[in-house]
Order: structure tokens, then C-alpha cells, then sequence
């Protein structure tokens, strides 16, 4: 009886606090049936000796307990709640494919948002191309916006000085250039058009500061603002430039290396698409319309830049120059002043083609 009750409180101390640690129920089950089992075998150890054996007696008495403990514990074996892999298996399987369904559910979603944006985007684009047909750039606008603020392409220039950081080499009113890496540039609208400086910056091999030949020749200026900037930057900071006139400002002289003057006559420019969106790799044909003429190409870089040098010399001012790409094309007429031999003989022409 003692040994009853004990095992009885065991069994209820092994159920509780087996499911206190969280084991399934079926564990708890396996836990208080192994107490019960210890309890038989301590009543096995109390019960009465068996009378001796002997003989054939002994033996069938040997494989007879042999039988009834095999018996009880498959018995018991089958009996209790079996693990099947199987089963887990289907489990975890149903799991997962309710959670796969959900993230899919979510992908979907998402491509559906994507295309949407990418519709939008696709809108916009091309309602600014139609806006860009009513209004093409104007020659030298005086008012534009930066961030829907209105402002004078001057003031937009400054900012792009800004923002390109143009000041880590060059001073403007006594600001910039700590390590007077560039020349001061107050005075450079005194010896530079809007086209030149434009030029420079797109191209800084195309002239330099008196002065500077040495930095000139390590390529200091560096050569990454025609993939870096918009055609507007550009113009805007190029335009800010040329109204700093300050005759007494150390500016050098720029001196211009890259054509001889006399002899050349360089187009350039951008080729977009109607989206706006610069073409690469698309040829562009200049072609003087004039007799003995010597047409020209060149292929857009990435930045939808491309540059033509024209043989044209000092007869061949006023002459008709007709800039053609991939069916879109325009023309102007080449004009220079034949005595300035220092003016870069020049003019841009930037290309929209119809469709990409
Ligand atoms: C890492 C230094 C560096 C940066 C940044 C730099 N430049 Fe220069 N720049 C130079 C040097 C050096 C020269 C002189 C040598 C030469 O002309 O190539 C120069 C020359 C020039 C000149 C010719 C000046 C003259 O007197 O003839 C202009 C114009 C100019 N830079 C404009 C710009 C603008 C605009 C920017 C910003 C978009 C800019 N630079 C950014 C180093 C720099």
C-alpha cells in the first residue's frame, strides 16, 4: 500500500511537472506509465519466491515467462501513442504550403505594384515629352526652377557650382580652394562664352589656364562632368560663369589646345530620345552643304554626348551645316569672325530622336 501511494504521488508530480516543461501529452502519458511499470516491479520484488523448478518443468516454466514478458512488452509497446514520421511529415508539409501560399499571395502584390509604378512612370515620361514639344528649351531662359522653387539660370548655375563642388579647386569671391588646386575664376567671363566654358566642362583637355599647363597635362580638372551632369546644369553653371567679370581678379588666360583654330569647326551635343533620355552609340553625320565639303561623324558616348571636328576654313563662314541621326535632323548656319584666330569655331546641336 505504501509503495502504491508513493508511486501515485509520483505519477502526478511526473504528469505535472512534465507539462509544465512543455512535453506533449503523450509524453506525460509515457512518463506516468513508466512509474506504474516501476511500481509492478517493486511488487514483483515483494511477491513470494516460486517454488524450485526442475526438470522439463523448469524449462517450460523459463520459456513460459519468457512469452508473458515479451507478450506485455510489445503489448504495451503497440498499445502506446506511436511516433510516425510520416505523420510529422504530412504536418510540417501543411504548414509550409499554407505559409508558401502567403508569400506568394505577397509577391503577387508586389509585381502588381511594380507594374503599376513602372505604368506611372511610362505616363510621365510621356506627358513630359509632350510638354517638352510645346515648349522646347528656350535659348537663354532667365527664369527656371530647381525643386518646383523658381529662380534665374544664374542662381541655378551658383547651385550647380554647389552641388558639383566646383569650389574644391576653384575660388569665386575669395571662397574655395583652401589647396589652390585651380585657378580663381572671377574674372573668366571676361575671356570665355557660355559655349566654351560649356566645353571645358565637359571636355577640360579642350583648353586651359595660363599658367596651369603642368595640372593641365595630369588632368586635374576632372573628366567626369559630361556623364555626370544635365544638359541644363551644365548650361546654367556655364552661363553663371560668364557673368563673373572682375578685371581685377587673378584669373589666368585660357588657352585653347585642343583644334587648330583655323582649320576646324566643331559641332557638338546631345542626342535624347523622345523621353528625354540620352541615346549612346547612335552615329551623328554633319555634312557642309557646299560644294567640295567634307562630311564628318561621331558616335554618342553614354552620356548621349558626341563631338564632330569639320575641316572648314575662313571661306567657309556662313556655310549651311545640316547634323543628322537616325532619321532626326536640323541645321545652322557656320558662323566666325575669320580674323579672330583664338575663338574656338564652334556650335552645338543637340538631336530628339522620334522614337528609340
Ligand atoms: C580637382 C580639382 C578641380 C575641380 C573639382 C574642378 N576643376 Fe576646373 N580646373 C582645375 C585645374 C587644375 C584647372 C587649370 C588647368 C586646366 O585648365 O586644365 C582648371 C581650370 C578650369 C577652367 C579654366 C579657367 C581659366 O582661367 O582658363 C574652368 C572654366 C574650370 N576649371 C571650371 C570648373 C568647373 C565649372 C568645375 C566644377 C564643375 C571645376 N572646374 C571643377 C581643377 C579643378
Amino acid at each position: 500500500m505504501r509503495k502504491f501511494i508513493v508511486s501515485l504521488i509520483l505519477a502526478v508530480v511526473v504528469w505535472f511537472g512534465s507539462g509544465a516543461l512543455g512535453f506533449p501529452h503523450v509524453f506525460q502519458v509515457m512518463f506516468v506509465v513508466y512509474v506504474g511499470l516501476g511500481f509492478l516491479v517493486f511488487l514483483l520484488l515483494d511477491a513470494p519466491p516460486v517454488p524450485q523448478l526442475s526438470g522439463w518443468k523448469a524449462l517450460v516454466a523459463l520459456v513460459g515467462f519468457y512469452l508473458l514478458i515479451s507478450g506485455l512488452y510489445i503489448g504495451g509497446a503497440i498499445a502506446l501513442p506511436q511516433y510516425d514520421p510520416n505523420v510529422e511529415k504530412e504536418k510540417i508539409a501543411k504548414l509550409l504550403e499554407r505559409r508558401r501560399a502567403r508569400f506568394l499571395a505577397k509577391e503577387h502584390e508586389v509585381e502588381e505594384l511594380l507594374q503599376k509604378v513602372k505604368a506611372l512612370e511610362e505616363k510621365t515620361q510621356t506627358l513630359f515629352a509632350k510638354l517638352n514639344t510645346f515648349a522646347p528649351a528656350p535659348v537663354s531662359p532667365v527664369e527656371v526652377e530647381s525643386q518646383g522653387r523658381p529662380m534665374t539660370i544664374v542662381e541655378r548655375g551658383k547651385e550647380v557650382y554647389e552641388l558639383y563642388e566646383c569650389y574644391n579647386c576653384h575660388k569665386i569671391g575669395g571662397k574655395g580652394s583652401v589647396k589652390k588646386r585651380g585657378p580663381v575664376l572671377d574674372n573668366i567671363g571676361s575671356f570665355l562664352t557660355v559655349e566654351d566654358i560649356k566645353r571645358k566642362i565637359l571636355d577640360p583637355a579642350y583648353l586651359y589656364a595660363e599658367g596651369f599647363e603642368e595640372e593641365h597635362k595630369k588632368g586635374r580638372m576632372p573628366d567626369k562632368y559630361k556623364d555626370l551632369m544635365t544638359d541644363e546644369e551644365v548650361t546654367a553653371l556655364a552661363t553663371y560663369l560668364s557673368t563673373l567679370k572682375d578685371p581685377t581678379a587673378k584669373t589666368p588666360r585660357p588657352i585653347f589646345v585642343k583644334t587648330d583654330v583655323q582649320h576646324g569647326f566643331t559641332v557638338f551635343g546631345h542626342v535624347r530620345d523622345a523621353t528625354g533620355k540620352p541615346v549612346a552609340g547612335v552615329k551623328v553625320k554633319a555634312v557642309p552643304k557646299k560644294k567640295g565639303g567634307h562630311a564628318a561623324s561621331a558616335t554618342t558616348n553614354e552620356a548621349g554626348y558626341y563631338e564632330i571636328f569639320l575641316h572648314m576654313h575662313n571661306e567657309d563662314v556662313g556655310t549651311t551645316v545640316v547634323v543628322s541621326a537616325d532619321g532626326a535632323s536640323q541645321e545652322f548656319v557656320a558662323q566666325f569672325d575669320p580674323a579672330d584666330k583664338v575663338t574656338k569655331r564652334q556650335h552645338s546641336v543637340d538631336l530628339v530622336l522620334r522614337q528609340s
